[in-house]
């Protein structure tokens, strides 16, 4: 069956099952794999993207649901303007450990400050709060979250998420 999504602005039509999850649709067919494959279960947040603004798990989303609608992924944050300031702060704050789960961070992160330029410490923590991370960089995605905030990364989130 042929479904239709726009993913990071450009719009594309699919040939798959549409119980297929759109993280599969994500790496497999559109070769973007900077989303990750944690859990599969909704659960760890590694696979998160944002769906018309919206943060949800591409896991557990199937394509039938996307059908018509807008996704952006990691690849989509930057701008021509450059990287996002998450991705800026995130490089200059050392985030990654292992890495494996910052796009979802950073995915939940864009999501935070475009409805909340100005968050509290305790606003984050709970943004976050479904994103896991295996090595524990929390103290330095805070951080990082915290910068970027100050450097108004909610002007620069090219769904407005
Ligand atoms: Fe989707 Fe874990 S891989 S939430």
């Amino acid at each position: 069956m042929a479904l239709s999504l726009t993913v990071n602005g450009d719009k594309r039509t699919i040939e798959v099952d549409p119980d297929t999850p759109l993280l599969w649709v994500i790496r497999d067919e559109l070769g973007l794999k900077g989303t990750k494959f944690g859990c599969g279960a909704g659960l760890c947040g590694a696979c998160t993207v944002h769906l018309d603004g919206q943060p949800v798990r591409s896991c557990s989303t199937p394509l039938e649901i996307v059908q018509g609608r807008s996704v952006t992924t990691i690849e989509g944050l930057a701008t021509d303007a450059g990287l996002h300031p998450l991705q800026k702060a995130w490089v200059e704050h050392g985030v990654p450990q292992c890495g494996y789960c910052q796009s979802g961070q950073i995915m939940s992160a864009a999501h935070l400050l475009a409805n909340n330029p100005t968050p509290l410490r305790e606003d984050i923590v709970a943004a976050l709060s479904g994103n896991l991370c295996r090595c524990g960089t929390y103290s330095r995605i805070i951080a990082a979250v915290e910068s970027a905030a100050v450097d108004g990364a909610s002007e620069s989130t090219r769904d407005g998420a």
